[in-house]
């Protein structure tokens, strides 16, 4: 199999189980390059990537531009708050702008679920998805399981939970299709308001009892709170909610000895997971940052229609 044989990546349910494993494969070979002084390739010299962020980001902007630039790509990043945007343009009209501007990839997070769909159907450049509203955020979710692979050479059997404000959350359904497809056995838990029973139709299992669960995970993934994306209360407090559904030191040590800790960040420390925790031997949160650097020059990649890697750069 060469590349990706899609212009776009959306979605982690358009994603065969072979092209999970590829873009997991190839991205060994990207991460291998940073050990190296010299960690640029000219994988994409001559295509120009655009980013286009109308949500706030951290890691996954900081995240492609890095992989964009490793791949000596041209890189535009389009700041929506003092763009044309707030003058009242249209999504369609800042994108054909883009085209106008011959950008051959968009990357694109949305606060509006599919946004990234109706983009790439009204432009020719490659679409990637960096999140949208509550819907999927595929590139985190392949970060995610390229990191467990790293860990475990497998999925394959291992129990996941996932942990925290499901119903809002882009990174859980991205997570649940990717680790279902990888042979994982996913758990969901957090209080009954942020985990909708509904959510059994991924064929997922559901607890609201995280003391009962966390001796049998193999991996745990701890989500945070999403306040800009609730409306009302879900919880009676903050403090009610770390009692019941945090990741604390103390049932950190109840958890089996060598329990991968993830949480896709932004953290609220001291919310959803201690400090403790989070600094834990058993965590992988700061490697996650850096496979996410790997797993995106995987995917630019791979989208150009690269071949499986062997050695690159040498
Ligand atoms: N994990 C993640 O999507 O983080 P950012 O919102 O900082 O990009």
């Amino acid at each position: 199999m060469t590349g990706l044989n899609r212009k776009d990546l959306l979605d982690i349910q358009d994603l065969s189980l072979d092209e999970i494993n590829l873009i997991c494969n190839n991205a060994r070979y990207f991460k291998d390059l940073f050990t190296r002084s010299v960690k640029t390739v000219p994988v994409l010299r001559g295509k120009t990537v655009c980013c286009l962020f109308y949500e706030p980001s951290t890691r996954t902007k900081l995240s492609f531009e890095l992989a964009a630039k490793r791949l000596s790509a041209d890189l535009i990043n389009i700041a929506v708050s003092t763009s044309s945007v707030v003058k009242g343009e249209s999504l369609i009209d800042t994108v054909h702008t883009l085209e106008a501007m011959k950008a051959d990839y968009i990357v694109m997070r949305h606060a509006v679920s599919l946004a990234p769909h109706f983009l790439s159907k009204n432009i020719g450049a490659s679409v990637i998805n960096a999140g949208d509203g509550f819907h999927a955020h595929p590139t985190q979710a392949m970060l995610d399981a390229y990191s467990i692979l790293e860990k475990r050479g497998s999925l394959a059997g291992l129990h996941i939970g996932i942990v925290g404000d499901i119903k809002h959350s882009r990174v859980a359904r991205s997570d649940i299709e990717v680790f279902n497809k990888l042979g994982a056995k996913v758990t969901l838990c957090g209080p009954p308001t942020l985990v909708p029973d509904e959510f059994r139709q991924y064929g997922v299992d559901i607890t609201y009892d995280l003391d009962g669960l966390i001796g049998k995970l193999d991996v745990i993934n701890m989500l945070r709170i999403q306040k800009e994306r609730q409306k009302g209360s879900h919880f009676p407090s903050i403090r009610e909610y770390h009692r019941q559904f945090a990741l604390t030191n103390e049932r950190l040590r109840r958890c089996k000895p060598d329990i991968i800790v993830m949480h896709p960040g932004p953290i609220n420390r001291g919310i959803e997971i201690d400090d403790g925790a989070a600094n834990s031997a058993n965590a992988i949160i700061e490697e996650q940052v850096t496979n996410g650097v790997a797993v995106r020059m995987s995917i630019f990649y791979l989208l150009a229609g690269g071949a499986p890697l062997e050695g690159i750069g040498e």
